[in-house]
């Protein structure tokens, strides 16, 4: 799971990158060409497949991890410690995990199969003539019009960060770095990085809702 995790927190990092060029307030000039760059790469097309399968072995032993879990103990602790032993979000990893589950099958409908299987609208830019670009950045302006699914999208971003904040150090430590020296600031950078990452993807439909990109 460690393994798993940090590659997939290495794929929110380029993720979030990406998508920040909305903030260059170009009419998304930026951010297609990004995104396009990505997705034109023989690389990043093989990684993609790698994406997927590590995601879905992640779900996998996250799932086989919690019912091990629930199985070795049959009765419930008599006393309840609430938050003394452990943060709650680290006693709900299984059920944060599910919530971005739920968030990214309505993510990948949005975005991901539109792009890949469907009939996108395309963009052309006067400094690349001849070259077209899927326009994702006009998608995301039509999805983030509506209410419900900025709402959904912010909770998604919220129950990720949770997710990562835990999982961050606990990736490390499953991976033998524990150690009394690196243990606080580990903890603090995946408090930092799931904050930071997880306010900016929150950010992204906020500031397409509000008009803050147009
Ligand atoms: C909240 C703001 C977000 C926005 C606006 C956004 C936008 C997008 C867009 C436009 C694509 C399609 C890219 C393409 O086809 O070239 C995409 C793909 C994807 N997104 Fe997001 N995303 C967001 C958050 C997230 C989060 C939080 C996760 C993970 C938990 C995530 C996981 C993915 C995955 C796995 C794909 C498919 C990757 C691929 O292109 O191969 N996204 N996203």
């Amino acid at each position: 799971m460690g393994l798993t995790g940090i590659f997939l927190v290495t794929f929110l990092v380029v993720h979030v990158g990406i998508n920040a060029c909305i903030w260059a307030n170009d009419g998304g000039e930026m951010f297609n060409k990004a995104a396009h760059f990505m997705g034109s790469m023989v690389v990043i097309r093989i990684l993609e497949v790698g994406l997927f399968v590590f995601i879905f072995i992640h779900i996998i032993q996250g799932l086989s991890l919690e019912i091990s879990n629930r199985s070795k103990r049959g009765v419930g602790y008599a006393v309840g410690y609430g938050n003394k032993g452990s943060k709650w979000y680290s006693r709900s990893m299984g059920l944060l995990g599910t919530l971005i589950l739920l968030f990214l099958i309505l993510h990948w409908i949005n975005f991901w199969i539109p792009s890949r299987f469907g009939d996108m609208a395309e963009a052309t830019y006067e400094d690349s003539p001849g070259k077209s670009y899927h326009d994702l950045y006009s998608l995301m302006r039509v999805t983030f019009a509506e209410l419900w699914v900025v709402i959904v999208y912010v909770l998604g971003c919220i129950s990720l960060g949770y997710h990562v904040a835990h999982g961050f150090q606990s990736a490390f430590r499953s991976l033998g770095v524990h150690n009394k020296r690196y243990n606080g600031m580990l903890t603090g950078l995946g408090y930092g990085f799931s904050i930071i990452v997880c306010l900016a993807f929150a950010m992204m439909p906020i500031s397409f809702y509000l008009g803050w990109v147009s």
